[in-house]
């Protein structure tokens, strides 16, 4: 099973990148465009892996205070050919993303060594072509403008390969914990 841990978005966010998507996809422009019911923040990617039990138990142990997300702008991975909204790495972010990655670490998984850098792939290219990117860049005149909202809990996606590439069905939720003042 492959699986990974994410962060939904909110509905009013899903019509705000919508609205981003529509306006500069274009046909024959060498991207994928990702289906809006894909759009997540990934916290850690799992793989294809035999611990779904150990996983989901140890994530139910997880005790956060919920996330306020925030979208930063639009920006590229130019060597993996992606094209994506950014996140606002907020301390509250990074800290359920510290918790995920040691939960899963109960189970074996190796947190990755790179910086984290939250984000909504929205497209990818696909031949990983530098030009098709380029061409989308002279595309954006202006950063869009996105609402905040509070994440109020994380989920367990699978990952399901098909004919026109991969879904994402939510296996698991866990509820994140508002903070009390
Ligand atoms: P991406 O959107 O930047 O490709 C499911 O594939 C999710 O896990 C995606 O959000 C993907 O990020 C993320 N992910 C992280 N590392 C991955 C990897 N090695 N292979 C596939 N997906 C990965």
């Amino acid at each position: 099973m492959r699986l990974f841990v994410g962060i939904p978005l909110a509905a009013e966010v899903v019509e705000e990148l919508s609205a981003v998507s529509m306006r500069l996809h274009s046909s024959a422009d060498g991207l994928r465009w990702s289906a809006q019911e894909s759009w997540h923040i990934t916290l850690q990617f799992l793989g294809n892996t035999p611990e779904y039990e150990c996983i989901v138990a140890r994530l139910k142990e997880l005790r956060s205070p919920s996330v306020p997300v925030k979208l930063e702008g639009l920006g590229f991975f130019e060597r993996a050919g992606v094209f994506f909204a950014g996140v606002n790495l907020t301390p509250e972010l990074e800290a359920l993303q510290q918790r995920v990655t040691a939960a899963t670490g109960l189970c074996g998984f190796v947190p990755e060594t790179r910086p984290y850098h939250p984000h909504i792939t929205l497209a990818r290219s696909k031949s990983r072509a530098v030009n098709a990117l380029r061409e989308l860049k002279s595309r954006i005149h202006r950063e869009p403008r996105f609402s905040g909202f509070v994440a109020e809990e994380f989920v367990l996606y699978e990952s399901v390969p098909g004919a026109k590439g991969s879904h994402y069905q939510i296996r698991e939720r866990f509820p994140l914990a508002a903070v009390r003042s």
